[in-house]
């Protein structure tokens, strides 16, 4: 169910509505739905438990990159989540939020010594490493605070997610993760590391898929990997098969979580009875889109209407900085007007005021509208304000958690001041 719906012609976020939420906050503005946060992540845990997995069986590591509010965080946390995280600056978000550093995994081509130091002295669950490199770091750093860094080698089962190219990580000629035909070798050399504890195996294949096939096919791959290690007496407790399953943006018909859940548990306690006697091993998921991005909209105040020679333009106080997704992937986001039928409807290009063509929201789409007008694009929970920047010194928008009547304002509007604030001027 749709927890921003209209009532008495008002879009309303929960039981709050838009246009009140535009006059306390001002625009652009971020607004998340509390309920609609619990019943994504449920939709996870939900099938996690209907497949007898309530504890150590199963984890879900919601990716921070998604949404990393901390707000959203706590909620998450509290509820029972893990984290995915990819740099240290979201460890401590984690942590700044309360969250719980054991049930972090950390991903990443590139994690640097200070974020690998960082996250040993947290005790995180495991590192996702991607290379041969990147796990003889790990064990110096480990070894330098004589510990042991818990890995699980990032294979990449070259399975086509058949997702937009700049979204799709599991294909050969992508940056990440190990071949997997190298990753027998890989994984010899870091059981033989001595500050190295080898527990997982993972995996991603890209995000959006709104199908579960290419996971499924992955899921076989790490399986069939996972036998080999077993019979070289590298034992594996954990299989983590990544993020990836899309969200409706249009009228994409996206596989349902339980049922991707449970085709992947029902796949995995089959291989596990036939070949270890029933023996468990934890299976991981790093869900991020499908939990958030639903859950938000970004909300936009009309400033003029232009009317072209061939085309018209609803400039919005919104822009590109505020949701890049359009900018950089030509990404569709639905756009409503808050106030329904307003009036006679023309066909827009939704632009915002940032000085680039590309800084565009939405095109040709049909709205009823006026200056002073509202409009709320959908969708806009995951990668909106987490790849927000401040381009032409613009300070990225407050955010805002609906829950029930109550709204929250869970990040403050930037101010200029702010975006100079660490600058200085050279004498
Ligand atoms: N795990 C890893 C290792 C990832 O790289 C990602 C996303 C996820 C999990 C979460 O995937 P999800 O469940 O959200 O599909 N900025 C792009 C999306 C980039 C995804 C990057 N990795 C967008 O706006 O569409």
């Amino acid at each position: 169910m749709s927890h921003f719906s209209y009532r008495n012609g008002v879009l309303h976020a929960e039981q709050v509505s838009l246009q009140a939420l535009a006059a306390q906050f001002g625009t652009p503005l971020y607004i998340y739905s509390k309920a609609a946060l619990v019943e994504n992540y449920s939709a996870y845990a939900d099938a996690c438990r209907k497949a007898g997995r309530a504890d150590a069986g199963a984890l879900v590591c919601y990716s921070v990159k998604s949404n990393s509010n901390l707000a959203v965080l706590n909620l998450l946390g509290r509820l029972g989540s893990g984290f995915d995280i990819v740099s240290g600056g979201e460890l401590l978000r984690v942590v700044a939020a309360g969250g719980d550093a054991r049930k972090v995994i950390f991903s990443g081509v590139g994690k640097g010594r200070d974020e690998m130091k960082l996250a040993l002295e947290h005790d995180i669950l495991c590192f996702n490493v991607e290379s041969i490199p990147e796990v003889a770091r790990l064990n110096e750093v480990a070894g330098e605070l004589g510990k042991r860094a818990r890995i699980s080698l990032r294979v990449n089962p070259n399975v086509d997610a058949k997702t937009h190219p700049y979204i799709s990580t599991g294909l050969k000629e992508n940056k990440f993760g190990v071949a997997y035909e190298d990753a027998l070798n890989c994984y010899r050399t870091a059981a033989a590391l001595s500050n190295i504890e080898v527990v997982g195996i993972d995996c991603h294949i890209g995000s959006q898929l709104l199908d579960d096939s290419p996971l499924l096919e992955a899921l076989d791959k790490v399986i069939e990997l996972v036998d080999a290690l077993e019979a070289e007496g590298i034992p594996i407790h954990h299989l983590d098969i990544g993020g990836g399953i899309g969200i409706r943006y249009d009228d994409e018909q996206p596989v349902a979580v339980g049922d991707y859940l449970a085709r992947v548990f029902a796949r995995v306690d089959a291989w596990r009875k036939e070949k270890y006697g029933g023996r468990q091993i934890q299976v991981m998921f790093e869900p991020g889109r499908s939990i958030v991005g639903n859950a938000g909209v970004l909300l936009t105040e009309v400033q003029y209407l232009k009317h072209g020679e061939s085309k018209n333009f609803a400039i919005v106080d919104a822009a590109m900085n505020d949701l890049m997704r359009p900018a950089m992937y030509e990404a569709w986001h639905g756009v409503q007007a808050v106030r329904q039928d307003a009036g006679r409807a023309q066909v827009y290009d939704v632009v915002g005021p940032v000085c680039e063509s590309g800084d565009w929201l939405a095109r040709g789409r049909e709205l009823a509208i006026a200056p002073g007008d509202l409009l709320a694009f959908a969708s806009a929970g995951a990668y909106g304000m987490t790849m927000a920047s401040n381009y032409n010194t613009r300070g990225r928008a407050a955010e805002v958690l609906v829950d029930g009547v109550r709204a929250h304002l869970i990040r403050k509007r930037e101010n200029p001041s702010d975006l100079f604030a660490l600058e200085s001027i050279a004498d």
